[in-house]
């Protein structure tokens, strides 16, 4: 029913405090007021302009990345989200924050929901209809990200997007398959099929394309805030319509959360990660910290050898993912898992010529714990100094399928995120455990990895979509960036591998692998799977004298661009 794509150191501060909740009084929180320069990358060119369009009248990072988040609601629906979440780092001068948008489970969620009376799961029940949408976090974590990061009014931000909804958009090519490969999934809603398959057909690329109900809810939005979305009924009746349980309880009760972020070193470099409720950050600060451990630096750039150790290390980081859930509900303290202790032991028992079947490789026991391309990274740099990294997503194109009548945006199958059944894999192959099973209120674990490295007065911005495959799309441009000084190009176009511990394989792009690389991986007994694509990563640079670099990933349609060109 899915795209193919679909198929799927040193630890500097890792304490689990959670964070202030939202809603903080007005702060400021910028080191510098904007100058007016900046740089975006995003997946869509018309997104990218917004950005700068914000950038160039006086906006900071936060301001144009917000702008875009909600500039791709419009233009790249199959992903781009009011119906969604996410999560966002931002850098200004020396501090360092996130914002967790993550959906929450609704208030009547159950561990069993998606299994049916024998114990079964009910087919698609996590990935279509009303039950597979948690609450939507995009409409309150994007007000909540200029609210303490804005430096413009708020309604100046949201205009770009009430514009192309209202004015109109030209299809792209990647919309129009979008809508082409759901089909199915579309039509089985009428209310969405009616805005996303007129005539019964997808929209034609180069087309304009109005939403006026989208548009209509955006300038309720920019006047009143989230509450012009989450305070009303028609999210929950559009969930009750399709199976769902969505409550007017659950959406007015919604609200983002600041947390420290997680904070490693690498090679040399700070990085700031997000912590749970996603996992991305983990895999990057215990994969990164095994690399260091091993010398990985210090391995000649091409052959065997590096490839081999990224392989081993992701295996054992994905394998303790499936400790991982919710910080509220966890029995684990993750901080050990990251601890130089556990990092050391787990890379000395990687043998550097054989892989060790993931079958072998456990998530670890000290605890009492027992492709679409339907999420966006945005990455933004201000002439000030802010840098804001910010992932989100539906989880699945067009999420689970449900319109929300009058409001005009798609709710999100985020639920499929959570554990439906033990043992079962999720969308992205991946198999978790019971923290991250579903509970009331609970948030669903996450791949998504915005990062913010830097060094000196260096530092990047960058993330990516792709499921499970964020966190090892993100490392590898980061590596090829501070370890290989790769220019941004370069290091964004170079082709990637992944591994996720199971299923027990290296997935490839073509021409990640020459003949003899994949012959000498396979001698150490990794099993190669190739697929077209692996992550699109958007990443904007500052370089040590101040000149700002972007570069979108060529592997989807997205632009990047600079206030200055
Ligand atoms: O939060 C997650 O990890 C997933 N829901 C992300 C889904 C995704 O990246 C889909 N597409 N590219």
């Amino acid at each position: 029913m899915r795209p193919a794509q679909f198929i799927a150191l040193f630890l500097f501060a890792a304490t689990m405090s959670l964070a202030s909740c939202a809603r903080p009084a007005r702060l400021s929180h910028r080191a510098a007021s904007p100058t007016g320069a900046g740089a975006v990358a995003c997946a869509e060119a018309a997104a990218t302009d917004a950005g700068l369009e914000i950038l160039r009248s006086g906006g900071s990072a936060a301001d144009a990345a917000v702008a875009v988040a909600l500039a791709l609601a419009v233009v790249h629906p199959q992903a781009g989200n009011l119906g969604g979440g996410g999560f966002a780092v931002v850098k200004n001068g020396g501090a360092v924050t996130t914002l967790d948008f993550r959906e929450t489970a609704p208030r009547a969620a159950t561990h069993d929901m998606f299994l049916d009376p024998d114990g079964k799961v009910i087919p698609e029940a996590s990935l279509v209809g009303g039950l597979a949408a948690g609450v939507p976090g995009s409409p309150a974590g994007l007000f909540e990200l200029h609210h303490r990061h804005g430096f413009l009014p708020w309604r100046a931000i949201v205009q770009p997007a009430i514009r192309l909804a209202r004015d109109g958009f030209t299809v792209s090519q990647r919309l129009h398959d979008a809508v082409e490969w759901e089909t199915d999934l579309l039509t089985r809603f009428p209310e969405t099929a009616a805005v996303w398959l007129p005539e019964g057909k997808p929209p034609e690329p180069g087309t304009v394309m109005r939403l006026p109900e989208l548009a209509a809810t955006l300038a309720a939005y920019a006047e009143r805030g989230p509450e012009a979305i989450m305070s009303g009924s028609a999210v929950a009746s559009a969930s009750r319509d399709h199976g769902g349980v969505l409550t007017t309880a659950d959406l007015s009760d919604y609200r983002p959360v600041w947390r420290e972020p997680l904070r490693f070193r690498a090679f040399g470099w700070e990085v700031a990660s997000m912590r749970l409720p996603s996992s991305g950050g983990f895999i990057l600060a215990q994969s990164l910290g095994m690399l260091e451990h091993l010398g990985w630096d210090r391995l000649p750039r091409e052959g065997v050898d590096r490839l081999h150790l990224l392989a081993e290390v992701w295996r054992r980081a994905y394998s303790d993912r499936f400790l991982l859930g919710d910080p509220a509900r966890m029995p684990t303290d993750v901080s050990r898992l990251l601890g130089l202790e556990w990092i050391a032991a787990r890379a000395a028992g990687i043998d550097r010529a054989r892989a060790t079947p993931s079958a072998q490789v456990h998530p670890w026991s000290g605890s009492e714990a027992g492709e679409a391309a339907a999420t966006v990274h945005l990455s933004v740099a201000d002439g000030a100094g802010e840098m804001v990294a910010l992932t989100s997503t539906l989880n699945g194109w067009f999420g689970c399928g449900v319109y929300v009548k009058g409001a005009g945006f798609l709710l999100n199958n985020e639920m499929d995120d959570f554990v439906v059944s033990p043992g079962r894999p999720n969308l992205f192959g991946l198999v978790q455990g019971e923290a991250n099973s579903v509970a009331p209120e609970a948030r669903m674990l996450s791949s998504m990895s915005p990062t913010i490295a830097w060094r000196g007065s260096e530092s990047i911005a960058l993330g990516s979509r792709g499921g499970s495959r964020i966190p090892t799309s993100t490392m590898q441009v980061l590596l090829d960036l501070i370890v290989d000084g790769d220019s941004l190009r370069a290091a964004v176009d170079r082709p990637r591998i992944h591994h996720q511990w199971l299923p027990d394989q290296i997935t490839a792009e073509r021409g990640a692998l020459d003949d003899t690389t994949r012959a000498a991986l396979e001698m150490r007994g990794h099993t190669i799977r190739e697929d077209e694509e692996i992550g699109e990563v958007n990443v904007v640079r500052r370089l040590s004298g101040g000149e700002l670099e972007a570069a979108a990933d060529a592997r989807g349609p997205g632009a990047a661009g600079l206030t200055n060109q």
